[in-house]
């Protein structure tokens, strides 16, 4: 295990996992849950559900890394990346997922409301960039959602950075797995996409 990569990044991720907290629930003495309570159970849950999904993918990513580098680990994570989303999803409820404009697996595909908010960050970079916490009006009745836009950085760009500087194998594994891939070409700090998960609010 790689622990001290994984320590090092934690500070990002409790930043990601506690920022605009949505205080204390209300109701708790009536014994009957209020509708803030529930929005706010279901606003935790999808965090938490996003949380999961980030630390899990992003873990499985640095450990391949650190075990045969970029070669290795563009194969583990097209073999693992989709199944670590649909576990999570199981396991917690949520529909959860990564999503980007630019996108390597069609499968990765935004919901509309995570594709508005890609659509208009236009050209900005991941630390301009704000996410989405809250509860919203849906077709399917209310829903909490969390989205946290994804940066590139140094970690990204033996697969996503520019095409030239991307070794022979990645190469060679990218185009047999993903022939319509439009994930490279980032720079560090650009916006890759989102981190995202809606979890319907309980009636
Ligand atoms: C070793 C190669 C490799 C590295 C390094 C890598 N990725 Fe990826 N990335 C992939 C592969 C392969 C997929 C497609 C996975 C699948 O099929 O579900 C992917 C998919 C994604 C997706 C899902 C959206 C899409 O286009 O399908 C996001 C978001 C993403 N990567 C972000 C990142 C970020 C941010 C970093 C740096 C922290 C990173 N990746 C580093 C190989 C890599």
């Amino acid at each position: 295990m790689s622990s001290r990569r994984l320590i090092a990044m934690l500070p990002l991720l409790m930043i990601a996992c506690s920022s605009g907290g949505s205080g204390a629930p209300s109701g708790a003495s009536s014994g009957k849950p209020s509708a803030q309570s529930k929005e706010d159970a279901a606003l935790a849950a999808a965090k938490s559900a996003a949380g999961k999904l980030g630390t899990e993918t992003r873990t499985k990513l640095v450990d391949a890394l650190n075990n045969g580098g970029p070669a290795n680990a563009v194969t583990v994570c097209s073999a693992e990346a989709q199944a670590i989303a649909e576990r999570v999803a199981k396991e917690t409820g949520a529909s959860v997922g990564r999503s980007s404009l630019k996108l390597r697996n069609v499968k990765d595909a935004p919901p509309g409301w995570v594709q508005t908010w890609l659509v208009a960050q236009g050209d900005k970079k991941a630390d301009q960039t704000q996410g989405i916490e809250g509860v919203f009006d849906s077709p399917v009745g209310r829903v909490a959602r969390f989205l946290k836009p994804i940066g590139i950085d140094g970690t990204c760009l033996s697969c996503h950075g520019d095409p030239d500087s991307i070794s022979e194998p990645v190469k060679t594994v990218l185009a047999s797995k993903y022939p319509e891939d439009k994930a490279t070409g980032y720079k560090a700090g650009d916006l890759r996409g989102a981190l995202w998960a809606e979890v319907p609010v309980g009636r």
